[in-house]
């Protein structure tokens, strides 16, 4: 399939190319610096040089696509706005082309609110956190699109065993006396690798009926505690007990998105297992995290 990715560089993005490339689609990629170019050239993929803010230009350009992903997210800007723009433009553009192309829209394990105990199912209303409540009827106008096939994933907290979320974990390891938790130990977050995301976004791109939604949960809830402990011991930080921080102090240096760190979840990712065969194979994040070199 020829397919356009926007945010092929991201955490998310630049493992679903790859996965892509790998599997022989021919993968077009929205780059907005020369350095987002060079990036998708090195995973076999064409970069089209643009911005998700100014989609018209690089619309017209998707004559003849099969499939596009969204998974661009700009954390700086008011990202609700530039997406509402992009979707005026582009949901029409595919519609009007003949062969009704897929979208895949990346939504996100914090549209499910915290979950405590129970464990969440595609089935289960959303309860969002502010910061990304916007992203609701967004996912909504997809589903509800005319002339595309529409799929929507949520991935669950995406790690790779230095990078994604595990990636401020690291950093503190090696950087600070101590490896900051966002309000306790206890927290849980399901958690998913990057290249069995992408293995996802692969099937659903080749299999998923139209209109489905899957949740990319590979597992369901893990104590951050255990994350951040990991990493304090693999990099022999002398105090291993985390230290913790509240909710306010992360959203005061990140931003309000931020407090989606300190949602207690669990998510299930049966469905897509069931309906597409997906198979993730990363279960064990503390044994990547003590592995690593
Ligand atoms: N990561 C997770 O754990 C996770 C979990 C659940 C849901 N999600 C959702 O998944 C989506 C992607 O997240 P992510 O973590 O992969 O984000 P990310 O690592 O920050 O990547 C964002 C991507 O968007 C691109 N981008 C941003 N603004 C752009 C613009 N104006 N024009 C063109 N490209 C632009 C970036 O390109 P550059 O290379 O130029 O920066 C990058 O490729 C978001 O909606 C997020 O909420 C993420």
């Amino acid at each position: 399939m020829r397919v356009f990715v926007l945010g092929g560089t991201g955490s998310i993005g630049s493992a679903v190319v790859r996965q892509l490339v790998a599997r022989r689609h021919e993968v077009l990629g929205l780059a907005r610096s020369d350095a987002s170019a060079a990036k998708l050239g090195e995973f076999g993929a064409t970069a089209i040089a643009s911005n998700i803010a100014f989609p018209e230009p690089w619309i017209r350009e998707l004559a003849g696509i099969d499939a596009v992903i969204q998974a661009a997210y700009d954390f700086s800007t008011d990202m609700a706005a530039i997406e509402r723009r992009l979707l005026d433009a582009l949901l029409p553009a595919l519609a009007r082309q003949a062969n009704k192309p897929r979208f895949i829209y990346t939504g996100g394990c914090w549209l499910f609110g915290a979950t405590g105990d129970e464990v969440a199912t595609e089935e289960m209303p959303f309860n969002p956190l502010s910061a990304f409540a916007w992203m609701v009827p967004h996912l909504q106008r997809v589903l509800a699109a005319p002339g595309i096939d529409d799929i929507v994933i949520h991935p669950a907290m995406v790690y790779a065993p230095r990078g994604g979320v595990f990636h401020p974990f690291a950093r503190e390891a090696c950087e600070r006396d101590a490896v900051r938790v966002v309000d306790s130990e206890a927290v849980r977050w399901p958690l998913v690798h990057g290249e069995d995301l992408a293995d996802l976004y692969a099937l659903a791109l080749e299999r998923a009926p139209a209109g489905s939604s899957y949740i990319g949960s590979a597992i369901e809830g893990f104590p951050v505690g255990h994350i951040a402990r990991a990493f304090a011991k693999r990099f022999d930080r002398f105090h291993q007990d985390p230290r913790i921080i509240s909710t306010d102090v992360i959203a005061a240096e990140l931003g309000e998105w931020a407090r989606g760190y300190a949602l207690d979840q669990r998510l299930s990712g049966a469905k897509a297992q069931r309906e597409l065969g997906w198979k993730p194979k990363h279960l064990d994040p503390e044994s990547e995290i003590a592995t690593l070199a």
